[in-house]
């Protein structure tokens, strides 16, 4: 069984803001993302796939039928927008790196069975870089 991991990349603004705090709170909290009028980062998003090696191919993963499915489903709908505004998600949500991977997670277990319709390869682990400092890392068995 191999895992193989794609690297991505979007640029997204956003604000984290819960209403569930008071303003000092939400400052303290989220620093720098609660400025009232959002600001962006250069996401950068792994997308892990698991199985074993296809004896046709001596490869676990398509990555170029990953590399498709990304596309269509996070990059194309993420990139340049904003997260809070753009992506009915986050409507209610605050867009936290958490909450952006699991959308990302969601949004691939949707889709997967169209681009991978076998029981190989699965989905296995996002992790979202929200600046060089912050990792956020979900498994995708972990989540509906
Ligand atoms: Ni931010």
């Amino acid at each position: 069984m191999f895992r193989v991991t794609r690297r991505y990349q979007f640029a997204a603004s956003h604000r984290l803001h819960t209403a569930a705090l008071g303003e000092e709170e939400n400052r303290r909290l989220y620093g720098k993302c609660n400025n009232p009028h959002g600001h962006g980062h250069n996401y950068v998003v792994e997308v892990s796939a698991r199985g074993p090696l296809d004896p046709a191919t001596s490869s676990a993963v398509d990555t170029g039928r990953l590399d498709g499915l990304v596309a269509r489903e996070v990059l194309g709908p993420f990139h340049q927008r904003n997260l809070n505004l753009d992506i009915a998600a986050f409507a209610g949500t605050v867009p936290t790196s958490e909450n952006l991977a699991a959308e990302i997670c969601r949004r691939l277990k949707a889709a997967w069975s169209t681009e991978f319709p076998g029981p190989w390869p699965k989905l296995d682990r996002i992790r979202v870089a929200e600046t060089a400092r912050n990792i956020f890392e979900i498994n995708a068995d972990e989540i509906e």
